[in-house]
């Protein structure tokens, strides 16, 4: 399986994930500013990963702090988180890290209050390494727990393998290794079940088709793309026996934000009669949000629609939209698969009580 974020000899390496499926590359980040253009630009992507990404963007922008007093050190641990948060307004991971983060520096300086300023300043930095470490090792339990919940939803079909739709990428490369919505797959063909993978292509940056597909393959995973518009006709046709995908953002009533295409999605599985099911780590719900009309979209650059991968494919002087996600009403869940286990509606007191 590869690792999107890797810390290796000091130094963070980044699977640049612009270049799959063709390359496999890693790009090494130096600074917050090299992490905010990597969060951007969709070298690391997903929420989980976003979120772990951010935390190491922190601890980047502070390693190399000088000075020996503790406020200008707090000073720039908030810059740096503030500036990083604006990179990209939908995974709510992204800002439950840069929280954590500044929660651990607040921590380390209590636990420091013995110190000399200058030993306080390097135990607070160390303290903020070992916090992103942390994350790794967390992201992977988490995603594994996931994947166990998950493949219990999943009943074995005599005969042929069990075939599940997804939409964009929540596998290991939206993590740090593992996945969500791809998560109950792996621990299901470690069981010994049998899967096929329908990877809607996921128009416009095309997640499903370089991503989803390249990580199934080489996870040994049988997968068949189609073009997002094909989803109607691969469940009309019974072909689909449930549908996983991630999650940027779960509203406590159980109003989910994904990758744009999701809610089309998750119609049609309703009307095909299809379980619809949402993977989200705890980490992905935004518990101060009361439904889903609250969540930030992400609009992004319209020529990701005009220019795609480089070539135009509509008239000049058109006008673009270019949403980023949409959000898919919890009455269309059928249910939300977390590390605490399957959660089923109503969502706002069944969230509530795994919290
Ligand atoms: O724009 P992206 O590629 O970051 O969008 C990713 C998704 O929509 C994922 O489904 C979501 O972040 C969940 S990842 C476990």
């Amino acid at each position: 399986m590869l690792q999107t974020i890797r810390w290796y000899n000091d130094r963070l390496l980044l699977l640049d994930q612009t270049r799959l499926p063709l390359e496999t590359l890693y790009l090494d980040i130096a600074d917050e500013r090299q992490m905010w253009d990597a969060i951007k630009r969709l070298v690391v992507r997903g929420a989980p990963a976003i979120g772990v990404a951010a935390a190491f963007g922190v601890y980047l922008g502070v390693r190399g702090f000088q000075n020996s007093e503790l406020l200008p050190l707090y000073d720039r641990i908030n810059a740096v988180a503030d500036y990083l948060a604006t990179s990209r307004p939908t995974a709510v991971n992204l800002f439950w890290a840069l929280d954590r983060m500044r929660r651990v520096a607040r921590d380390a300086g209590r636990d420091s209050h013995r110190m000399a300023p200058r030993e306080a300043v390097e135990f607070i930095k160390s303290r903020l390494l070992a916090e992103c470490l942390a994350m790794i090792d967390e992201d992977n339990r988490v995603c594994r727990a996931i994947g166990q919940h998950g493949v219990s939803l999943l009943k074995s079909v005599a005969g042929r393998a069990i075939n599940i739709l997804t939409h964009c990428n929540a596998g290991g490369l939206a993590t740090v290794q593992y996945g969500t919505a791809l998560a109950p797959i792996y621990v299901g063909t470690e069981q010994g079940l049998q899967f096929h993978v329908y990877s809607d292509e996921t128009r416009p940056l095309l997640q499903g088709s370089r991503i989803t597909a390249y990580e199934l393959e080489t996870n040994g995973v049988p997968v068949t793309v189609i073009c997002d518009n094909m989803a109607a006709t691969v469940m009309s046709q019974g072909k689909v026996d449930a549908v996983i995908v991630g999650t940027d953002r779960v509203a406590a009533n159980g109003d989910v934000a994904n990758k744009i295409g999701t809610y089309g999605v998750a119609i049609l599985a309703k009307h095909f009669g299809v379980p619809f099911y949402v993977a989200a780590p705890i980490s992905s719900i935004d518990w101060k949000i009361a439904d889903g009309s609250q969540i930030p979209i992400e609009e992004r650059d319209p020529a990701e629609i005009s220019r795609g991968f480089g070539r135009q494919t509509a008239p000049d002087g058109v006008r673009f939209y270019n949403p980023a996600f949409d959000v898919t009403p919890a009455a269309l869940v059928t249910a939300l698969i977390t590390e605490r286990g399957v959660v089923r509606p109503p969502y706002r007191e069944n969230l509530a009580a795994i919290r």
